[in-house]
């Protein structure tokens, strides 16, 4: 029976635009109809950098073969224009992923349609909604049409995103392995936010998260999510004392980490501290609004800018920072009016969380959209799994396994 699949190719060894034409040409000669395609552009290589550029290039193809017959005649054209076994994620002659398949899922031991790392891979995400945008991907259940764009990189990609009127998804993260699952997915930028202080080392505010606390996070970060734009949170009493240590500990931040900016609170005598960064060449995030290092000064986690007077404040303050050079702001727990006619009043974007839908962007804590935490969230914060559960129903499976002596079993120790 006929189905269809999209076939992603790459190259990036010996003539790479004719081993493209060459694989198709051998696809097309092994009677797999080939419906659309995406001619080939150029990638800049992810993971391992230093390598050639890639070109590549996707195609619909219908067929009656089914996945494991399609993977078999992809691999002897691999082997056919002399493809070799070399690091994972090295350079190659030529590379063929079925990456969708019209039937849904397929899952053996050497192949898994939908390709795991489809959201990862931006050329997948671009050719895919090319060729198939009316499909929706069967794990996420995204429209193909909505997964092309580009994660943010650069700082000048955020102007762009805002320009474009494209919302920007952020999302904080603070170990590697985690951070290793959001880098494969097209989340637009990664805060590694003090919010540590609650979420990780289980404090009741951000107060005593410390510089060392910050690199020891970001580092690892960084690690697992090397082609993403990181900002990183200037903890408490790193940036008010004097803006000579805020300029020393920002720019400490920047090199012991890699990550790409740095994110401090607050406006007034921190908008001078925020040229001052800028101008020596570190990029901020400005934060306004509920801002959590000021906690005892307002008086608790509530919602600000309710009052006239406190409004206008936030606006002037945003635009302040604005001016000063930062490149986007969070702004958090204001109410959804005033978050709007912030967004429209600035020429950065502003990433909101719990304040409404109207802000350029959202960002949220890991914890709190992943359900992690089953006795707190924030009511602004939705959760998109409840992983509290499920890792308690793990456990105890786990638990009663060893109690029973079903685990671990035969094929699980020599
Ligand atoms: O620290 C953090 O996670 C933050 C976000 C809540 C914006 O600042």
């Amino acid at each position: 029976m006929k189905q269809e699949y999209v076939l992603v190719l790459g190259s990036n060894l010996g003539n790479r635009l004719e081993n493209i034409r060459t694989a198709t040409e051998l696809i097309a000669s092994a009677g797999v109809s080939i419906l659309a395609d995406v001619p080939p552009f150029s990638t800049s290589p992810i993971l391992v950098h230093d390598q050639p550029i890639f070109m590549n290039a996707g195609v619909l193809v219908q067929t009656d073969l089914d996945p494991m017959q399609l993977m078999q005649l992809t691999q002897e054209i691999e082997s056919l224009l002399g493809r070799k076994k070399r690091f994972r994620y090295g350079p190659r002659e030529i590379d063929i992923d079925i990456v969708w398949w019209s039937k849904g899922h397929f899952a053996s031991q050497n192949l898994t349609i939908p390709h795991p790392e489809n959201s990862a891979r931006f050329w997948v995400r671009k050719i895919l909604s090319t060729l198939a945008p009316e499909k929706t991907d069967p794990v996420t259940g995204i429209l193909y049409r909505n997964v092309s764009r580009m994660s943010i990189q650069k700082i000048t990609d955020f102007e762009k995103k805002k320009k474009a009127c494209e919302k920007i998804s952020m999302l904080t993260v603070y170990d590697y392995s985690m951070a290793r699952l959001l880098g494969r997915t097209s989340v637009d930028t990664i805060l590694v936010g003090d919010s540590l202080g609650n979420v990780i080392q289980g404090n009741a505010d951000t107060l005593s998260v410390t510089l060392e606390d910050m690199v020891y996070h970001g580092r690892a970060v960084r690690r697992a999510i090397p082609d993403k734009f990181i900002t990183i949170d200037m903890p408490f009493l790193t940036y008010q004392i004097s803006n000579e240590e805020a300029v020393r500990n920002a720019g400490l931040l920047l090199a012991k980490t890699g990550a790409d900016a740095v994110k401090l609170e607050g406006a007034g005598r921190f908008v001078k501290t925020i040229q001052l960064l800028t101008e020596t060449g570190i990029p901020v995030m400005g934060h306004l609004g509920l801002t959590p290092q000021s906690v005892h000064q307002l008086g608790g986690y509530r919602m600000q800018g309710k009052t006239e007077e406190a409004r206008s404040r936030i606006i002037t303050d945003a635009k302040e920072i604005e001016k000063a050079g930062a490149f986007a702001l969070v702004l958090e727990m204001v109410p959804a009016e005033l978050a709007k006619e912030v967004a429209q009043s600035l020429s950065i974007p502003v990433i909101g969380i719990g304040a409404g839908p109207d802000t350029d962007g959202q960002v949220l804590v890991f914890h709190d959209y992943l359900g992690f935490i089953s006795d707190f969230r924030p009511s602004f914060a939705r959760a998109y799994d409840n992983l509290a559960e499920r890792i308690h129903v793990a456990t105890e499976k786990y638990c009663e396994d060893v109690r029973t002596g079903r685990f671990p079993s035969k094929d699980e120790y020599h």
